[in-house]
This record gives structure tokens, C-alpha cells and sequence, in this order.
């Protein structure tokens, strides 16, 4: 069964079932970096591996090692055929403020094509196209494929490595599909050749030893809340662009991202100018953007009249490809410290580092993505940057130096990973499916 209208037939008459392991894999919270949402990760792995006995798989294994489950089923290669590796992750973010959700983020609700839910597309969707694509295979896929869906990838997949040493025999492929990125448009699929790493820190400024009156003393002494301000104003430029010295650039796929399909993706309010010089694509792809992400200071409802002693800030800096995430906290922990206004003190905490990541989309594995993703969409897919991170794909890169990589997505640019109303199409959902299961045809002959 290796025609693609025959594929697709039979997808469509198993997409009820599709959909009942994705709405039931959203109903379960499985926010990794909550401790008290530890059973639902469990139970979240447990549904997961379920899923896969179910479709077929002879061979699953819930896995953890010190940290979150992940979940690794495989079904063996038919002689002399390759092994797919097929990633995605099944932790998400944390709801943020549920009143602001146009209905509750663990209820999946369908509006106008679109599922509404936690998790939506990031990455609840890959893991449905992983099922769908072996569904549709009806559980013997035509080349050998392990699924390995992870349990910790929002909080930075801390115990990976572990796993990964651990159950390095059981997850070595010739070919990893990680379905975790997005895609340019609704329809228009996409292949991820070059992503950005990620690190953060937490700066505090401090300039007096106590709290003071600032009736009392204003005019004089600093305060430690204006002096942070005036830190983090260096940052950037007037015009937006990083000012943080020793930052790269990376090369990117160049795409002319509409300026009217910005403003709907992005929301941004009118009079709001977009930050820094080049194309839209190079500011979200190949450069460095730094953000301020959370301050600890006195909330407006306590304001007391009174200079901080001491003020705090979490400062984000998505890294360039080809850029090495330690060196760029390096370089921004460096551009804090010797940047403080007024010789406030500084002190800079190190946080999390994620490497970007560039992912070469080439020979024989981009011609079968090429062909499938074209049968399935109807159109032949554009390679894109992410702004966004998986860090881990540094580390299968590491660990795996002779397999390929191949980034896909089912998301598109209006579904809100992380947000208020995250959401995913339904019909890339379908059509991501039909081109992983077409995929592994391709893969099978090639
Ligand atoms: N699926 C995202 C990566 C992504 C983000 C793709 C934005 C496309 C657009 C992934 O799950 C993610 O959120 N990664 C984190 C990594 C971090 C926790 C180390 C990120 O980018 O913040
Ligand atoms: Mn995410």
C-alpha cells in the first residue's frame, strides 16, 4: 500500500480514531515544570505508550532517568530497510491565566477548523501525526521506526542526555523526524534547515543597604528599580537593534514575511513600530534577540513612596545558528556588568543555555520530504528558520554525528504555542499526517 491516494483513503477512514487519541492526549495536564502535576505526567507517558500498543507496536518502554518519562516504542526494521526515528514531545507549558482562555485549555474545543487547547500544536500535534502516520500504515510501517516521545523538552530536557546514553542503542536511526517546529503558513508545508539556541539570566541591581523615603532623599540617592531600567535600556539600540556586544548572526533561509500577515500573526497594536534594521526574517531567524521576560520589584498596588534598595530582572536572549549558546551568555552577562548606571552594584546568575541548531536538508531524505510533503499539501514545501529553540537537536547531532535530521511541523504562525488560546488547523493537522506516512514510503525506497 504505497499509493498515496490509497494512503490517503484509508487515512481519512481512520481519522475519527486519530482524533480520539489527540483530544484524549489534551485532556491530560502534563505540565513539566509544575511538581504537582508530577501523576499527570505519568499518566501522560502511560496514555502515550497505550496509544502506541495500540497501533501496533511490539516493543514500547516508559523511560525515565531522574527526570520526566518519555516513551520509546519500536518496530523493527524490515531487512535491509531503514530506521526512522520519529520525536515529539509530550510536556507542555503551563496554562498562564485561565480567565483569559476562551475556554478552558484542558477541554479541547473545535471553532471555525481549529482545535483550542494546551498543547494544541506544541507538540500534542506531533505526537497525533506520529500515530496517524503508523494508523495509516495499519501498524507496519515500510521501514523500521522508533517513536521516542519526550516527557521534558519545555523545561529544557534536563535528564535527555541521561536517556539518551541510557537507551542510545534503542534510539539510534538512520533518519530523525522532529515534528516540533512551525510552518510558514496555514498550507504551506515546511522543513526547518537552522533554529536559534536560547539563554537567560537573572540580573539584580542594588544601591542602598535599606529602603528609603523618597521624599526623604530622591534627587540624591538612585533607586534601585530606575537603575535596572536604565540597564536593561541598553540592550538595544534606539532603532532596536541588540546591543549586547559578540553576538553572531547566522544564514538563514531568506522569505519575504508580508508586513499585513505580520501584523495579524503578531497582533501588534497600531503605532507600534517593528524593533531593529534587515528583513523580518533575519531579526526572527539569524539574529540574536534579546527580551525582558519577568522584574521582580514592588507591585504598583504596594508602591509606597519609596527608593528600592534592590530590583531584579530575567533577561532572555534567543542565539543566532551557528552561534554557541555558553559564549552569548558569556557575552551578555558581560554587557550587564560593565553597563551599570550611576556604579550601581550588578550582579549577574547564569541560567539555562540551549544550542541553536543548523540542520542540513539535503540528497535523498529531501527528495522523499520533498515528494511526500508535495503529494500531501499540494504544494512542494520552502525550507524556513525557527526563532524558536530544541535544544536537543544539538545533542542528537552530538550523539547520532552519521544520521540525518529532518525538522517538520504541523503548527503555523497564529497558534500560540505557550499562550492565551493556543491553537492548531485541523486540516494541516490531517495533511502533516498524510505526508509523514507517505514519508516513510518514500524513505522505504530510497
Ligand atoms: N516547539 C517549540 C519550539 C518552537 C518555538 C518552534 C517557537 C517554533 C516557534 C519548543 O517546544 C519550545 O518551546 N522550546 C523552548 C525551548 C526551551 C524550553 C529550552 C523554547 O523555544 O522556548
Ligand atoms: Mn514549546
Amino acid at each position: 500500500m504505497t499509493d498515496s491516494a490509497q494512503l490517503a483513503t484509508h487515512l481519512d477512514a481512520i481519522w475519527p480514531s486519530v482524533m480520539d487519541d489527540y483530544l484524549g492526549l489534551l485532556r491530560i495536564e502534563s505540565i513539566s515544570s509544575l511538581p504537582e502535576k508530577a501523576d499527570e505526567m505519568t499518566r501522560s507517558a502511560e496514555t502515550v505508550a497505550g496509544l502506541l500498543r495500540g497501533v501496533g507496536c511490539p516493543d514500547v518502554q516508559v523511560v525515565a532517568e531522574g527526570g520526566q518519562p518519555a516513551v520509546i516504542g519500536r518496530f523493527p526494521a524490515p531487512e535491509g530497510h531503514p530506521t526512522i526515528c520519529l520525536y515529539a514531545h509530550h510536556d507542555v507549558q503551563p496554562t498562564g491565566d485561565l480567565s483569559l482562555w476562551s475556554t478552558p485549555p484542558f477541554e479541547p474545543t473545535e471553532r471555525d477548523g481549529r482545535l483550542y487547547a494546551r498543547g494544541a500544536n506544541d507538540d500534542t500535534a506531533g505526537i497525533a501525526v506520529h500515530l496517524a502516520a503508523l494508523r495509516a500504515w495499519e501498524g507496519k510501517p515500510p521501514v523500521g521506526v522508533t517513536v521516542f516521545i519526550e516527557g521534558e523538552e519545555e523545561v529544557g530536557s534536563p535528564s535527555l542526555a541521561a536517556i539518551m546514553a541510557k537507551h542510545a542503542d534503542a534510539l539510534r536511526s538512520d533518519v530523525f523526524v522532529i515534528c516540533d517546529a512551525t510552518n510558514w503558513q496555514v498550507g504551506q508545508p515546511s522543513v526547518t534547515t537552522a533554529l536559534r539556541g536560547i539563554c537567560d539570566c537573572v540580573v539584580e541591581v542594588r544601591t542602598l543597604d535599606h529602603a528609603l523615603h523618597s521624599g526623604g532623599f530622591g534627587g540624591v540617592v538612585p533607586d534601585a528599580l530606575t537603575s535596572l531600567c536604565r540597564l536593561l535600556a541598553t540592550l538595544h539600540d534606539d532603532l532596536g537593534n541588540v546591543a549586547v556586544e559578540g553576538l553572531k548572526t547566522g544564514q538563514v533561509p531568506d522569505l519575504d514575511y508580508d508586513e499585513a500577515r505580520l501584523r495579524a500573526d503578531t497582533g501588534i497594536l497600531n503605532g507600534v513600530q517593528w524593533l531593529g534594521e534587515g528583513s523580518t526574517v533575519s531579526k526572527i531567524w539569524a539574529k540574536p534577540a534579546v527580551s525582558v521576560i519577568a522584574i521582580d520589584a514592588t507591585s504598583v498596588a504596594s508602591a509606597s513612596n519609596t527608593l528600592a534598595p534592590v530590583a531584579r530582572a530575567k533577561v532572555s536572549l534567543r542565539v543566532a545558528p551557528g552561534d554557541d549558546a555558553d559564549e552569548a551568555l558569556a557575552a551578555l552577562t558581560r554587557h550587564l556588568e560593565s553597563h551599570a548606571p550611576w556604579g550601581a552594584q550588578v550582579n549577574v546568575t547564569a541560567g539555562e543555555t540551549g544550542q541553536p541548531c543548523v540542520v542540513p536538508y539535503r540528497g535523498a531524505l529531501a527528495e522523499a520530504a520533498d515528494a511526500a510533503f508535495t503529494q500531501a499539501f499540494g504544494v512542494a514545501p520552502v525550507q524556513v528558520g525557527c526563532g524558536g529553540s530544541i535544544p536537543m537537536l544539538a545533542d542528537f547531532q552530538a550523539a547520532f554525528p552519521g544520521s540525518e535530521i529532518l525538522v517538520t511541523a504541523v503548527a503555523d504562525p497564529d497558534g500560540r504555542p505557550h499562550g492565551i488560546d493556543e491553537s492548531q488547523d485541523l486540516g494541516d493537522l490531517k495533511k502533516a499526517a498524510l505526508a509523514e506516512a507517505l514519508l516513510l514510503a518514500h524513505l522505504a525506497n530510497s
